[in-house]
């Protein structure tokens, strides 16, 4: 029988290319090639798409074992070479395309004879241009089949403030918020500060609407910490979010996360809890340092427990999710079980999660009893599956 064609998308121009390329370096060691044909397709920094092994350049060296990689996964060894320098993720250098090709036309004609056709993307791509409905709308264009959320549901879980719209309209539980604009920011920012300052207390959460891995976020204690996180928040985007901070001053807010599989009838993972080692989960927690826990399956009680699942299925949906998703909650600080019962809040919907081996999301079904190879196997089934479904549309009149 033929073999199905698999094309791993990794890379991308977002903050989050590092991530990707570990992402997609523990996809390539566990699809299981007896049973699908995995071309690579990589996209730098700067945006070129690069194939076969062009692309597999970019991969982080074969000799790390993707257990050595950190992502964002305490129990990962110094890892390495791979994070040494701080932020940096050490890849191989961009192919030099002089290599094997001796003129700019040699170089046009190879790329023309490596076109690849393949029958389903699983685009291991995280943050903007990867997560966020764009290369989506892509696949759609070309018609073929990919793994993850669709060109709404991509979109929708990356904005942070329409995902909240869209939470309260399924009536989930959030944190307090306002969303302000850049230029009113910039043209009145006496009179924004006061608008915040009367709907929420301090400390508050300054994010960009539109990123992932905490980058431009900040916790303001005071006015003048405020200032500075929405000047930041505001180089990133047009537009921010301001979020009361679950926890206030008495505490850190607990975070759970739960791993959605699925396509309309969407299933939920046991409960993760992740620790992190600073204030908050931001960007050196989640990639850099190393202290920060995950703890499978959360110390709660099975009611719940079950509230979370529950909240994790209904935020998928609200959110017009599809294949998976990482739900993210913030509790309120305390022992579970005290007397006043601790406030579960959602946070966010992740549609393309961390996906190496260590992360969260595989983390969680490894758990709930489904293996990483076999876990890529039913994205890669709900990806066709979504595709034929769409068949059933008419597109005439
Ligand atoms: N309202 C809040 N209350 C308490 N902590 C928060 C709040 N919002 C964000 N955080 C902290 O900031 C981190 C990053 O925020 P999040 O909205 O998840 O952004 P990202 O999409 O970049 O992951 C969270 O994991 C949590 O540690
Ligand atoms: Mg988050």
């Amino acid at each position: 029988m033929k073999k199905l064609r698999v094309g791993i998308l990794f890379g991308g121009r977002s903050g989050e290319h590092e991530v990707s390329l570990l992402s997609a370096a523990s996809v390539l060691q566990a699809i299981d090639r007896k049973k699908y044909d995995v071309h690579l397709i990589g996209i730098t920094r700067d945006g070129r798409w690069l194939t076969a092994g062009d692309a597999a350049h970019l991969l982080p060296s074969s000799t790390a074992a993707p257990q050595q990689l950190r992502a964002g996964d305490p129990e990962a060894t110094p890892g390495a070479a791979l994070l040494e320098s701080g932020e940096e993720v050490l890849v191989a250098p961009m192919p030099a395309r002089a290599e094997h090709a001796g003129s700019s036309l040699a170089t046009l004609r190879s790329s023309a004879e490596t076109s690849l056709n393949v029958d389903v993307i699983f685009p291991v791509l995280h943050g903007t241009f990867g997560e966020d409905g764009t290369v989506q709308g892509l696949f759609e264009l070309a018609d073929i089949a990919y793994v993850g959320s669709g060109v709404l549901g991509s979109s929708a879980g990356m904005d942070k403030d329409v995902m909240k719209r869209l939470f309260a309209a399924a009536k989930l539980p959030i944190p307090k918020h306002v969303t302000v604009l850049r230029r009113d920011w910039q043209e009145s920012p006496r009179k924004t500060t006061g608008s915040i300052e009367a709907a929420l207390r301090y400390p508050m959460f300054v994010k960009p609407a539109n990123l992932g891995s905490s980058v431009g976020i900040s916790k303001a204690h005071d006015r003048k910490e405020l200032k500075t996180a929405v000047d930041l928040a505001a180089s990133y985007d047009r537009k921010i979010v301001i979020e009361q901070s679950i926890g206030g001053r008495r505490g850190k807010a607990r975070e759970l996360e739960v791993a959605v599989l699925g396509n309309d009838s969407p299933q939920a993972s046991v409960v993760g809890e992740v620790i992190p080692c600073k204030e908050f989960y931001d960007y050196e927690a989640k990639y850099l340092s190393e202290g920060s826990e995950l703890i499978i399956p959360a110390p709660l009680t099975k009611a719940q427990t079950k509230q979370v699942q529950q909240m994790a299925i209904d935020a998928f949906r609200a959110c017009d999710c599809a294949g998976m998703a990482r739900v993210d909650f913030l509790m309120e600080p305390g022992k579970p079980s005290s007397a006043r019962s601790k406030k579960i809040f959602l946070n966010e919907v992740n549609t393309l999660p961390g996906f190496t081996s260590i992360s969260m999301y595989p983390k969680l079904w490894q758990a709930t009893g489904l293996p990483y190879s076999q876990l890529i196997d039913r994205l890669i089934e709900f990806a066709l599956e979504r595709h034929q479904e769409k068949k059933n549309n008419r597109y005439d009149l």
